[in-house]
């Protein structure tokens, strides 16, 4: 007999959904967005051939558009692959449809997403496009000064609220950082010696992070293509196709073996509740993600240690207006 309720079965067969339908935007990433160059080859092919000669600049930038991609498609391929066994206690593989090493191919014309839910595909495709532009913020060297931007304020502060040689065990200062984005910020706090732990809920980037934490032994083994989908802000066509390497380091390699780092999945609010458990909670970019910010404020009141602090940098974007 299962011992879980109703309620909790629905809200594991809606997670394991959306599991699958995070899985499946990074399956079909290059698919979608071949959608769009395609649609540009047909008008072109379309038109006479002494009109077609006056584009060719143009279709030499779609070819290259098409490798980028790969390049692109063969890290999102890389990211996926294994996820199915990132978190302990779920399996999804079961449902025979995360596994990240089936074949991608797909006519897409006829595939089951043009039918269904090309519309929210589309949408969570976007998602994977924006972690590859995060993947060059948090852990390339182009990265490096938004990094010095956002991050050194929250890390200087924390420096200075517990000193390193002040402090006699570093690994007693308990710090929390919620919607941890891929990590680095966390990853850096630990780095330096203090216990961290980062909280994020979204799968698109929790599984980003999984690869780029646990799965990149050597540094600036990979490129990618971050700005290929962005087109606006680009002086030239060739600035969409720049590319960058990552991980600028090897966190797994070059964290201090001492260094106490850990990740969890799932809301801030429900994974943390116990009262007077941290020393630091540290926000970046992080409140304005809140239905109501003063559930948030109270809950990082409640979980601090007393005289903890809470340091926070943010908000960007103020998601419910
Ligand atoms: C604007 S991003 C900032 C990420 C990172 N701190 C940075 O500065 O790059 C906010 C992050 O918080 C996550 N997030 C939002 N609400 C959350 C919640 N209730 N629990 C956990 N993570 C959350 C989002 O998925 C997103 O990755």
């Amino acid at each position: 007999m299962s011992s879980t309720s109703p309620s909790e079965q629905i809200d594991e067969v809606k997670e394991r959904e959306h599991f699958r339908a995070v899985v499946s935007a990074f399956k079909y990433y290059k698919l979608c967005c071949l959608d769009r160059i395609h649609k540009s080859e047909k008008i072109i092919s379309a038109l006479p051939m002494s009109h077609q000669k006056h584009l060719e600049k143009y279709t030499t930038y779609l070819t290259k558009f098409k490798k980028c991609l790969d390049v692109n498609n063969s890290v999102v391929h890389m990211i996926i692959k294994d996820v199915d066994t990132m978190f302990e206690n779920v399996e999804h593989s079961a449902d025979g449809a995360t596994n990240g090493t089936e074949s991608f191919g797909c006519d897409y014309n006829n595939c089951e997403i043009v039918s269904q839910k090309q519309h929210k595909m589309h949408h969570d495709v976007e998602k994977v496009q924006s972690v590859l532009k995060n993947i060059v913020r948090d852990w390339s060297a182009q990265g490096a000064a938004e990094r010095e931007q956002c991050y050194k304020p929250i890390l200087d502060e924390i420096e200075e609220l517990f000193p390193p040689d002040e402090v006699t065990d570093l690994r007693n200062i308990k710090v929390l950082v919620p919607g941890a984005g891929l990590g680095r910020l966390a990853w850096e706090i630990a780095a330096r010696g203090y216990t961290c732990q980062g909280n994020e809920f979204s799968l698109f980037m929790l599984f980003a992070s999984n690869f780029i934490l646990n799965r990149c032994p050597e540094a600036n083994k990979y490129t990618v293509h971050p700005w290929l989908h962005q087109y606006v802000n680009n002086l030239t066509c060739d600035h969409q196709l720049l590319s960058a390497t990552f991980p600028d380091v090897s966190p797994a390699r070059d964290k201090p073996g001492h260094a106490n780092f850990s990740m969890t999945a799932g809301d801030f609010l429900k994974v943390y509740t116990d009262p007077e458990e941290w020393s630091c909670v540290a926000t970046c970019f992080f409140i304005d993600c809140a239905p109501n910010v003063i559930e948030f404020i109270e809950r990082i009141y409640s979980i601090l240690q007393p005289g903890g602090y809470w340091i926070n940098l943010g908000p960007l974007l103020y998601h419910y207006r």
